[in-house]
C-alpha cells in the first residue's frame, strides 16, 4: 500500500510559521508523505523566503507562482492553478491553516475534487465580515472535514453555526509551535543592539490592515498619533509593502521617516521579528498572530482595531483593542505600569503540531 500524502499549503507570511512546526514533526514519519504547495500570494524575499531560510523549511514541492491581484484575481487564480495539481496526483489529505485568500482557494479547489480538507487555526471569528480574512475563515470552516481549533471560542463559534462536534477537535496555538522551536536563536539575537537601542526601550509597530492603511485621512491620522509617541518610546517599524505603498502615494512616507525615534525597516525575516518582539516595552499592531505571540510572552499589545478574533488574547492575556485616536493616551497607560500581565491560554504550550499529527494519523485510519 503507498504512503498516504499530505499537501501543507501556504501562501502568504502569516502562513509559514503555522506549516513550519508541523513540517518538522511529519518529516520523518514513514506513515505518510509530505508536499508544501506554496500558491505565491507572498513573493517578495522578506515576505517569503527569508521565512522559508528562518524556518528551516526546504523548496516548496509545487510553486503556484500566483503573485498579487485583487481579492476575486487572487483566489481565481489560485483556485485554477491548485486544481491542476490536486488532477494530477490527489493527496490523502490538504491541510490549510490561518485565514488567507490561499487558505480558502485552496479548500475550496479541494473539495470540488471530494478531497479531504482540514483547516488549523479554525474557528476564530471577528464577526467582521468586511474583513476579507472574516469571509475566508466562515467559507474554509463551512467546507472543511477536520476544524483544529487554538481555543474554546474557535469550539464555541463553530457549534454555534451549526458544524458538528465530531469535525472539531482543539489542538492549541500552532504559533507557540513556532516560537519554542527557534527560541534559542530568536533569543540569542539581540535584533534591537544593529537599531542602536536597548532592550524594553522601544515599541514594536506593525500596520497592514486595510481598514487602517487604505484611506488617506485614517492613515494620516494614525501618522500623526505616531509621531507624537516615537518623541517618548522609540519606535521600531517594519513596513509591510501594502503600506509602504500607501504612505509613499499620500506623501506621509518622509513625514515618518523624518520623525524623531522612528526606525522605518523592511519586512523582518521571522528570528528577526521575534527578537525585536521580546526585546520591546509594547506591541503596537492591527496583526492577528502578534496578538497571541504577545500574549504567549506577557508583553502589552494595543491592537488597532475596533475587533479581535482573537479575544482570549484579551479576556486571558495582555492585548486591548483601541481606536485610532487613542493611540496616544494607550501607550501612556502602559508606560505608566497600568497594563496587565495576563496569563497564557490552556495548549498554547509548543505541543500543537504533536496534537495535530495526532490527529492525522487517526484519521487516517493509522493505529
Ligand atoms: C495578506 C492577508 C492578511 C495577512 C497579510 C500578512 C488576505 C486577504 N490577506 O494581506 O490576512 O494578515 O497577508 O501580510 O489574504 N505585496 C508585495 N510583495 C509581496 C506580497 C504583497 O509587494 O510579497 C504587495 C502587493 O502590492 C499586494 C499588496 O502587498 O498587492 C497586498 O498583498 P496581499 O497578499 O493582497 O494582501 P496583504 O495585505 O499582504
Amino acid at each position: 500500500m503507498s504512503v498516504p500524502l499530505i499537501h501543507l499549503v501556504a501562501g502568504a507570511r502569516p502562513n509559514f510559521m503555522k506549516i513550519a512546526p508541523l513540517y518538522h514533526e511529519l518529516k520523518g514519519a514513514d506513515w505518510c508523505r509530505l508536499e508544501i504547495i506554496h500558491t505565491g500570494q507572498h513573493y517578495d524575499y522578506e515576505m517569503s523566503a527569508a521565512f522559508f531560510q528562518d524556518l528551516g523549511l526546504p523548496d516548496p514541492q509545487v510553486h503556484l507562482g500566483v503573485g498579487s491581484g485583487s481579492h476575486a484575481q487572487q483566489t481565481a487564480g489560485v483556485l485554477v492553478a491548485y486544481e491542476k495539481v490536486l488532477l494530477e496526483k490527489a493527496p490523502a489529505w490538504v491541510v490549510v491553516v490561518g485565514d488567507v485568500n490561499s487558505t480558502l482557494a485552496c479548500t475550496l479547489a479541494a473539495k470540488k475534487l471530494n478531497l479531504m480538507v482540514a483547516h488549523l487555526e479554525a474557528g476564530l471569528r471577528s464577526f467582521d465580515r468586511s474583513m476579507p480574512e472574516e469571509i475566508n475563515r466562515l467559507v474554509t470552516d463551512a467546507l472543511a472535514d477536520l476544524l483544529w481549533t487554538p481555543s474554546p471560542d474557535g469550539d464555541r463559534n463553530l457549534l454555534h453555526e451549526g458544524v458538528e462536534q465530531e469535525r472539531i477537535e482543539r489542538v492549541g496555538n500552532i504559533m507557540i509551535d513556532s516560537f519554542e522551536l527557534l527560541r534559542p536563536r530568536i533569543e540569542a539575537q539581540e535584533t534591537w543592539r544593529r537599531l542602536g537601542l536597548e532592550k524594553g526601550s522601544y515599541g514594536l509597530l506593525t500596520l497592514h490592515r486595510p481598514s487602517n492603511v487604505d484611506h488617506p485621512r485614517s492613515l494620516a491620522r494614525i501618522v500623526e498619533q505616531l509621531v507624537a509617541v516615537a518623541q517618548c518610546l522609540p519606535l521600531v517599524f517594519p513596513v509591510h509593502p501594502r503600506t509602504r505603498s500607501r504612505l509613499q502615494d499620500s506623501a506621509l512616507w518622509d513625514h515618518l521617516a523624518g520623525a524623531p525615534g522612528m526606525h522605518l525597516l523592511k519586512p523582518q525575516g521571522y528570528i528577526d521579528f521575534m527578537s525585536l518582539l521580546t526585546g520591546c516595552r509594547l506591541a503596537l499592531t492591527d496583526s492577528g498572530g502578534i496578538q497571541e505571540e504577545t500574549t504567549y510572552l506577557g508583553i502589552p499589545c494595543l491592537t488597532l482595531r475596533p475587533n479581535t478574533e482573537r479575544p482570549i488574547t484579551v479576556s486571558q492575556g495582555t492585548n486591548r483593542l483601541i481606536g485610532s485616536r487613542e493611540i496616544q493616551e494607550a501607550v501612556e497607560r502602559v508606560l505608566a505600569g497600568k497594563a496587565g500581565r495576563g496569563r497564557r491560554p490552556e495548549l498554547w504550550d509548543g505541543r500543537t503540531a504533536r496534537r495535530v499529527a495526532a490527529s492525522l494519523r487517526r484519521h487516517l485510519g493509522l493505529p
